[in-house]
């Protein structure tokens, strides 16, 4: 039986990688601490609990979060996503792959924040988001190419201390490369699903 709420605790569902989950949370409870020890979804990993390292990162209706930073009770009604949601089924998401594909680690720590990271990276860029290393930022300037000094400054939230980041900027290129090769068959899938 779910323990009954109190001025410091709240009943809260959220929505998980698609599912729903009821629990009852003291209201300081961080997300990364509801994921990991109330929820056992200890794929997103804790650093240094203090918003330094990127390894907590999930994504939270689509954009980056350090989970360790935000509050359980903040993220309810929203779309939750972490690494154990990446994956469709035995598929690996494209990010995935790309590291997988170029040993993009070495003892993994990072490694699931890395790759929550990377896949909003791509959304990002591919959306027009400059960077702080973004040349041209004016109304005609248009996409910047996702460069690896693009890549290294937005994944630079994300540390590592095995220090693979030669091959994580790869595996983010190719998986950015794979993105917008499919970017226009994504688009028409999307419609469609909208218009049924
Ligand atoms: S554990 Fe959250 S940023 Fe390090
Ligand atoms: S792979 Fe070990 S910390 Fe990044």
């Amino acid at each position: 039986m779910a323990p009954a709420t109190s001025s410091t605790s709240s009943a809260i569902t959220l929505n998980i990688n698609g599912e729903k989950h009821q629990l009852t949370i003291d209201h300081r409870t961080t997300l990364l601490d509801a994921l990991r020890e109330r929820l056992d979804l200890t794929g997103t990993k804790k650093g240094c609990d203090q918003g330094q390292c990127g390894a907590c990162t999930v994504l939270v209706d689509s954009r980056r979060v350090v989970s360790c930073l935000n509050l359980a009770v903040a993220a309810e009604g929203r779309e939750i996503t972490t690494i154990e949601g990446m994956a469709e089924g035995d598929e690996l998401h494209p990010v995935q792959q790309a590291f997988l594909d170029l040993d993009g680690y070495q003892c993994g720590y990072c490694t699931p924040g890395q790759i929550c990271s990377a896949v909003a990276v791509i959304e990002e860029h591919a959306a027009g988001w400059p960077s702080a290393v973004t040349d041209d930022v004016g109304p005609e300037a248009g996409p910047p190419p996702l460069t690896p000094d693009e890549i290294r400054e937005r994944m630079s939230g994300n540390l590592c201390r095995c220090g693979a980041y030669v091959s994580i900027v790869q595996a983010v290129s190719r998986a950015a490369g794979a993105y917008e090769a499919t970017r226009d068959e994504r688009r028409t899938a999307a419609a469609k699903e909208a218009a049924a």
